[in-house]
């Protein structure tokens, strides 16, 4: 299978991490790191920070993007921000379904499934998060958990729609733990979730759809990862936050 065919996107995911103030330092000093980058890079940031790093990114190759949106585009749902919003500030990407939001927030595949519909129909670009547990993992049933959350976060969403989304598989116990997992493990979901996108919509659309891995990515494990066929870029933590080490996994998804 043809890698080529698909874009690279490296994209930090800096969580609850950077004020705007902070923000604005920090892109500062992306923006030399990723700007000979050959693949497409992007900085998943609080909403408080959206303001400034859209400003601070507008003459450069990063895109900005959001780490969650509502289903509805108003009402009543007092803390949520809709696509809706994101969208007429020019903000082109959306972190949706994060295993984080998933534990602690009470998301389910349903929830996502809703929100994922409603930044499509903003015209944003989902990143769309899933990934087993521990436990499951464990358990034998990594292949079962994924497909589950493939089949019910893209339900009734157009193969035209999942053609603008990127599939992140992050495995929930690699997360912020600094337990990554091997190259063949990412190679092997990441495998899967292209085979059950192609039962889905067909392989030339799963053939175009761009895979990510996330979880403890970092400056010295990115070169392997990245060098599997099914491993397209990378989702990024902890190491999104330091530019050196962002910049170095851009080096590497550039040669990879
Ligand atoms: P870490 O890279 O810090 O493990 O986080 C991964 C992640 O959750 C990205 O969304």
């Amino acid at each position: 299978m043809d890698k080529s065919k698909r874009k690279a996107i490296i994209a930090g995911n800096w969580k609850m991490n950077k004020t705007p103030a902070e923000a604005k330092v920090l892109l500062e000093e992306i923006l030399p790191v990723a700007k000979d980058a050959d693949c497409e890079v992007i900085a998943c940031v609080p909403f408080v920070d959206l303001s400034v790093a859209l400003e601070v990114t507008k003459d450069s190759n990063v895109k900005i993007g959001a780490e969650n949106c509502h289903w509805a585009e108003s009402g009543a749902f007092t803390g949520e921000i809709s696509a809706k919003m994101l969208a007429e500030m020019g903000v082109p990407y959306v972190v949706l379904g994060h295993s984080e939001r998933r534990q602690y927030f009470g998301e389910t595949d349903e929830t996502v499934n809703k929100r994922t519909k409603a930044a499509l129909a903003a015209g944003l670009k989902p990143i769309l998060c899933v990934g087993e547990l521990l436990w499951e993992r464990e358990c034998n049933i990594t292949e079962e958990v994924i497909a589950r959350q493939i089949k019910l976060d893209l339900f009734d969403i157009s193969a035209e729609d999942v053609l603008k989304t990127v599939i992140a598989y992050e495995p929930v116990w690699a997360i912020g733990t600094g337990k990554t997992a091997t190259a063949e493990q990412a190679e092997e979901v990441c495998a899967f979730i292209r085979a059950t996108l192609a039962k889905l919509y067909g392989q030339d659309v799963a053939d175009a759809v761009t895979i990510q891995y996330g979880g403890s990515m970092n400056d010295s494990n990115a070169v392997e990862l990245l060098s599997k066929t099914n491993v397209d870029g990378g989702l990024i933590g902890g190491a999104s936050l330091v530019a050196e080490k962002f910049g170095a996994i851009i080096d590497a998804a550039t040669k990879g």
